[in-house]
Formats: structure tokens, sequence, C-alpha cells
């Protein structure tokens, strides 16, 4: 066994790990690989010797731990849920004392909270770091949400910020908080995402059944939308997915893709967790149910044949460059409610867990590298500097001013959506978060007469405190 001792271990050499390791090598660090399968650690190991990076990668779980100064860094980047716990295990025996084991998947933050405390008795530090931007994130600079013990933090965090996106020069990572708060932070992230494709899709939907645009036309505006306001990770790969050529016929490739949304449950825990909290999430429960419906290709087929879609209005009576430009104006709405959605969540999350989030250094870190960058993203790193305890980004003028320009749009587009038949589901829900959130006075006077009514469930009165009940009858 070599005498040589490394920075950072790394187990998992999928693509994420591979590419997360050589990140950290070609960052002076030097690393090793842990994977039991010899094909992709032999992988890992030729990629950083052609790049002459001081980084290995082996089969063998004693030369990892053993090969790793102390106290250890070591970072698992394995499916979530039994695989953390079996390299947990697996691994436990040959750490020692002050050690660190960092969880780089999208686990759900009880699991962080359980392995957590197991680790603690057991004298090791644990960590959950939420990792956002793909493979090629991975290698160029991924957005990172660390979670844990602060002592455990400063360990990683020149490695971590050395090998994160960077924006402005400064690092997409920050430490999130105590124990969970890392994972938690990344399942809203993903929440949040869920709620960007979706609308993303619906506008596509629209452009195609709505107005008869183009493959290429669509990738023409949305390369031009990404160099505007809604300039952002998921405009720029829609944008490059539109080119893309399918090689069995002449179609567009995504034209041939099966119309069925899968999913890993990220999103869905987000929406799980938000009911939890009492937090609404209406754009992002939608992109989940969406999702469902989608699973349902079968059922949808037989539908559509009883209930043909018959539009009252066609993309006939539209004028194409003004709608386009609503259409813009409309994406750019529901954006802006999808993340107000995820930050108030977090800003409830962070009470009731005891997260002591920071959501102005959140929306910092996620300007770069993550799936869900955005231009926006500096908007509401703004509104948070300017108003801290912010409930919801809503609120804050910064934000209000642009809701403003464009949730016109937002409504054209929604009525012409229904009009034409065409599904705009999280848009139509964006707007109903919006306009159920910034009504004063909601029906629900009359919910709580009926609960009252059937069940003497009580209810409060507009003009003076207390707990009232009438016998209706
Ligand atoms: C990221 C992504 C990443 C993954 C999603 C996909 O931030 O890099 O969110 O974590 O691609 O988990 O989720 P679904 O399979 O549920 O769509």
């Amino acid at each position: 066994m070599s005498e040589k001792k490394y920075d950072f271990g790394l187990v998992g050499l999928g693509v994420m790990g591979r590419n997360f390791i050589l990140n950290v090598a070609e960052n002076k660090f030097s690393a090793i690989g842990l994977d039991m399968d010899a094909e992709k650690a032999k992988a890992m190991d030729d990629e950083a010797s052609q790049h002459g990076f001081d980084a290995k990668g082996t089969t063998s779980k004693e030369e990892f731990v053993q090969s790793l100064k102390t106290p250890r860094v070591i970072m698992m980047l394995v499916p979530a849920g039994s695989p953390v716990d079996s390299v947990i295990n697996d691994l436990l025996p040959m750490l020692e004392k002050g050690d660190l084991l960092i969880d780089g998947g999208n686990s759900f933050y009880t699991d962080t909270d359980r392995r957590e405390k197991y680790l603690a008795e057991k004298g090791i530090h644990f960590m959950g770091a939420g990792v956002s931007g793909g493979a090629k994130g991975a290698r160029l600079g991924p957005s990172i949400m660390p979670g844990g013990p602060e002592e455990s933090w400063q360990m990683v965090k020149p490695i971590f910020e050395a090998v994160a996106a960077k924006v402005n020069g400064e690092p997409c990572v920050t430490y999130i908080g105590p124990r969970s708060s890392g994972n938690y932070v990344k399942m809203v992230h993903n929440g949040i995402e869920y709620g960007l494709m979706q609308l993303i899709s619906e506008v596509y939907d629209f452009m195609k059944r709505g107005l008869g645009i183009n493959i290429q036309q669509m990738h023409e505006t949305f390369r031009k939308w990404n160099d505007g306001k809604l300039h952002s990770f998921l405009m720029e790969i829609t944008a490059k997915i539109f080119t893309k050529k399918d090689e069995y016929s002449d179609q567009p490739l995504v034209e041939m893709i099966l119309d069925k949304g899968k999913q890993k449950g990220t999103g869905k825990w987000t929406s799980q967790n938000a009911m939890d909290l009492g937090v609404p999430l209406m754009t992002i429960d939608m992109s989940v149910n969406m999702r469902e419906i989608s699973a349902l290709k079968d059922e949808r087929i037989q539908a559509e044949k009883l209930y043909p879609v018959k539009p009252w209005k066609t993309s006939l009576s539209l004028d194409k460059e003004k709608t386009l430009m609503l259409l813009e104006d409309a994406l750019y709405f529901a954006y802006i409610i999808s993340y107000s959605q995820g930050l108030s969540m977090l800003a409830n999350a962070s009470e009731e867990y005891k997260y002591n989030l920071n959501l102005a250094e959140i929306a910092k870190i996620w300007r770069g590298g993550c799936i869900i960058r955005a231009a926006l993203l500096e908007d509401f790193m703004q509104a948070y500097r300017q108003q801290p305890g912010l409930r919801n980004p809503l609120l804050s003028p910064i934000i209000a001013e642009k809701v403003m320009q464009v949730q016109g749009a937002a409504r054209q587009i929604a009525k012409d959506s229904l009009d034409m038949g065409i599904v705009m589901p999280c848009m139509l829900a964006s707007l109903a978060y919006f306009d159920a959130y910034r009504t004063a006075r909601l029906p629900l006077n009359l919910v709580q007469a009926q609960r009252d009514f059937f069940g003497s469930h009580t209810y409060e009165r507009i003009d003076r405190e207390g707990i009232f009940h009438t016998e209706w009858e």
C-alpha cells in the first residue's frame, strides 16, 4: 500500500462522482475515488492521469480509507436511500473519531438527521450536501448546499469553495445550516426546478399548438429570451434541445420522445412536506401532478377519443408577434411565482426545523452552477438583503414592481390557453396563487360557516375577539 496521503476521498464513481473528483483534482487537491466497479475506478484513474491530475481510483476500501489524510474528508455520491447506509456501514469500522462523511446525493432530509445522530455517537461528523448542476456542473462547477455541524463545514470549505461555480468571482456554495438543512434546501431547489420545467413545456405547447410555430422558430425565440429577463440555464438548454435532429426520422428529436414525465421523488417530497408545513405551493404541486397525469398515457389516449379538443378560439385569431411577447412576459411572471413559492417554503421550514437559513445567501448560491440558475435570482438576493425577514418574496417592492409589469400578460395567455384547449395548469396555478395571495378577503369565511353549520367547528369574527358557534337552523 502506498504512503501517499490524499486530501479528499469520494465514494461512487458514476458520471457525477467521476466528474466531481476530477474537478477537485483540477483545483489542486489530491483525491482518491472508490468504486466497487473496477471499470469505473479505472476510467476515473485513466482520465485523471490523462490530465496529469493528482488523483486515483481504487476498488479497495482499505486502500481508500488508509490513503486519506486524517481527519478524513470523504464524500459519497451514490443513489439516495439504502446505498448511502451501505457505504456508511462499510466504511465505519475503518474510520476514526473526527473523520467527516458527506452525503452529496438527493437524500431525504429525515434520513440525513438520522445518519448524523447515529454517526455523532461514534465520533464521526456527517454532513448532507445538496449538489446541483448535473454531470457537467460536477466537472465545471456545481452549486453546493452543505448542511451539518459548523466545524465540519470548516473542514471541507476550502475544497467546496474551489470546486463550486463562481458568479462575479464568488463561489456558489455557502454553509446552509445545521443538520439536514442542506438536503432540505436542495429538495426545495428541485421543487422549483419541477415548476420551471413544466412551465417551459407549457409555453412550448402553446407555441406549437396555439401559434403553429415550428421548432426552428422556437429555438430562435428561446435563444432570444435567454438573452433577456428570462436568462436561465433551463432556457438555454431548451433552446439547444430544439436544434437536435432525430437519427431515425427527419423529425426534431424532442417530437419523438414519449410524453411520460418520470421522477425520482424530490419534487413530490417538496409538495408533501409543504402540505405538512401548511405552505401553499400551487405551481410546484401542479408540476408534480402533471408528471403523474402524463404517466397515464393509455387512459389519456382513450379519453381524447371520448372528449376531442374543440377549441373555441384558434391560433388564427392570435397575432403571432404580439402573442410571443405576451408569452415571454407570462413565463417570466410564472418563474417569479415558482421561486417565490419555494423561497417562502424555506422561510417557513427555517422556523419549523430551526435551520436558521439565510435566504439572501441561498438565492446567491443559486445564481450559478445549479439547474435553476437564472438572472432573476439576483433580484431575489437583493430583496432578501433589503428585508432579511421577508416571509415571501412577493412582499418585496423589488419583486412587486416586476410582477406588476407582467401579470397582465400571464392573464391573457391563460385566457387564450383555456379558449384553445391548450393545457397550461402551472401557468393557471401561478395566477391562482398570485391572485389568492394578493386578495385581502377570500371567500373562506363561507367555508368556516359551513364547517360550523355541519360540525360545530366554530369560527372567528372580523369585528371582535373570541371563538363563536351558531345554531344555523
Ligand atoms: C440537479 C438536479 C438533479 C437531478 C434531479 C432529477 O439539481 O442537478 O435536480 O438532482 O437531475 O434529481 O429529478 P427527477 O428525476 O425527479 O426529475
